[in-house]
C-alpha cells in the first residue's frame, strides 16, 4: 500500500522505478513482472539471423550487435526486464584465460595448480571489458523507462566450474576434487573471483543496470554443508560489495532445493527457484516478504497454450497472496521453444496478475 504520509521521495520512486524493480524490492506492484533467462537467443528468428553474419563472441563483443540482440525479445514481447546480452565467461577471458564457444564454453588451459590461481588477473572493467559497460549504457538510453536492465555475473563457484573443468561436465570432478584436496588453492581461486565479479557488477551498476543477477548455476551440485563452507562465504561478500540501495540483487541457481536457506543468507534480495522447488515449498522456508523469482519449467512452453496457462497460473498460486515476485523460467529458455508461447505467457502473467492483485485489494478493502 502507498500511504500518503510516505509521499515525497518514496512516492515519486514508486512512479518512476520499473516495475520489476519494485517487485524485486517488495514493494507494491500493479501486476506480476515477468522476463526470462536466455530471452535472446536461438529460438528467435532475428537472433539467428544475427548468428549467421557473426560468431557468438563477436555479438558480445560489439555494443550495436549486444544491443540489438538484447532488444529482440523487448520489441516482440512485453517482458518488464532487458538483460544484458553477454555470458558468463567473458571476465574469465579478461583475467588472462582464453575462452571459446562450440556451443558450450571451452577453456584451453584449465587452472589446476596454486601457481596457474596467482597468474590470473584482476581486470579493470573499465579498461578490458569497455565493451560491456558501453553496451549498457546505449541500451539504458534506447529502453522504455518502463523496461528495467538487468546486469549479471557468474558466480565464482559456476565460474570456477569452466576454469577448472575446461567445459561442461557431469559430475566436476577435478572441481571436487580440488576443492577437497587443496581447499587452500580453491579458496584462492573463489576469493579472486569474487573480487573480478564485485568489480565487475558494481561496473555495470555504474553504467546504468538497474538491477543484477548472480548466476550460480552450478552451485547446486553441492551439499548444504559444502555450500557453506566453500560458497556461502564469497557469495555472500560479493553482496556486500555490490549492494547499490535501489538495486536489487538477484541470486540464481539450479538444483538448489537443498541450499535456498543459506541463499538467503547471502543477503541476496531476491532468490531464484527452478522447477525442482516448488514456489509453494520455497515461499513457505524463505518466508511470506523474501522476493521470489521463477520457476515455470522451461519444457512447458513445448505444450499447448491452455496447459502453459495452467501451469503459469499453478505458479502464481504458489507464491503466494500479497507475495513480492518475479515471474521467470527455472532455467533458460530453450531454442526450440514456440514464440508464440512466449508472447502468450508474457501477456497471460501480466492479465492474471494483475486480476489476482485487484481480487486481493477488494478482499482487503471489504
Ligand atoms: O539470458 C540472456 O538472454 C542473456 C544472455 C546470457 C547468455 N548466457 C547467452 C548465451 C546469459 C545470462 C548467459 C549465462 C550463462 N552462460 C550461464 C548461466 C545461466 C545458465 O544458463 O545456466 C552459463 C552456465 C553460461 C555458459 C554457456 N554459454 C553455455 C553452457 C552455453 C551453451 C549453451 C547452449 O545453449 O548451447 C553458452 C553459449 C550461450 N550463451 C548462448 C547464448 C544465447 C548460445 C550461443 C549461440 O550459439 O548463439
Amino acid at each position: 500500500m502507498i500511504s500518503p504520509e510516505g509521499g515525497g521521495l518514496h512516492g515519486l520512486r514508486q512512479v518512476e522505478e520499473p516495475l520489476l524493480v519494485r517487485a524485486c524490492l517488495g514493494e507494491p506492484v500493479e501486476t506480476t513482472p515477468i522476463w526470462l533467462m536466455r530471452q535472446a537467443g536461438r529460438y528467435l528468428p532475428e537472433y539467428r539471423r544475427v548468428r549467421s553474419q557473426f560468431d557468438f563472441l563477436t555479438v558480445c563483443k560489439t555494443p550495436d550487435l549486444a544491443v540489438e540482440v538484447t532488444l529482440q525479445p523487448i520489441r516482440r514481447f512485453g517482458f518488464d526486464g532487458a538483460i544484458l546480452f553477454s555470458d558468463i565467461l567473458i571476465p574469465v577471458e579478461a583475467m588472462g584465460l582464453p575462452v571459446h564457444f562450440n556451443p558450450g564454453p571451452e577453456v584451453d588451459s584449465p587452472v589446476r595448480t596454486n601457481k596457474d590461481v596467482q597468474a590470473l588477473r584482476r581486470p579493470d572493467p573499465t579498461e578490458e571489458l569497455s565493451f560491456v559497460l558501453e553496451t549498457l549504457r546505449i541500451l539504458r538510453r534506447e529502453l522504455p523507462a518502463s523496461v528495467a536492465l538487468i546486469g549479471f555475473a557468474g558466480g565464482p563457484f559456476t565460474l570456477a566450474a569452466y576454469m577448472v573443468e575446461g567445459e561442461s561436465s557431469k559430475d566436476f570432478l577435478l572441481l571436487k576434487g580440488l576443492m577437497y584436496r587443496e581447499p587452500v588453492t580453491f579458496h584462492a581461486l573463489m576469493e579472486k573471483l569474487s573480487l573480478v565479479v564485485s568489480d565487475y557488477l558494481s561496473a555495470q551498476i555504474k553504467a546504468g543496470a538497474q538491477a543484477v543477477q548472480l548466476f550460480d548455476t552450478w552451485s547446486g551440485i553441492l551439499s548444504p554443508r559444502d555450500y557453506r563452507e566453500f560458497v556461502l562465504p564469497h557469495v555472500k561478500r560479493i553482496v556486500e560489495k555490490v549492494k547499490t540501495p535501489g538495486v536489487p540483487f538477484i541470486l540464481f541457481g539450479v538444483g538448489t532445493g537443498g541450499l535456498l536457506e543459506l541463499m538467503k543468507e547471502t543477503g541476496a534480495d531476491v532468490i531464484g527457484i527452478d522447477w525442482r522447488t516448488s514456489m509453494k515449498d520455497a515461499r513457505r522456508r524463505l518466508g511470506p516478504d523474501l522476493p521470489l523469482q521463477g520457476n515455470l519449467e522451461p519444457a512447458v512452453l513445448y505444450a499447448p497454450l491452455e496447459i502453459i496457462r495452467d501451469r503459469a497460473r499453478e505458479v502464481l498460486m504458489d507464491v503466494g497472496p500479497h507475495s513480492a515476485h518475479v515471474f521467470n523460467l527455472g532455467h533458460g529458455v530453450t531454442p526450440e521453444t514456440p514464440v508464440d508461447s512466449v508472447a502468450e505467457l508474457v501477456k497471460w502473467v501480466h492479465e492474471e496478475g494483475r486480476r489476482l492483485r485487484e481480487a486481493e485489494a477488494k478482499e482487503g478493502g471489504s
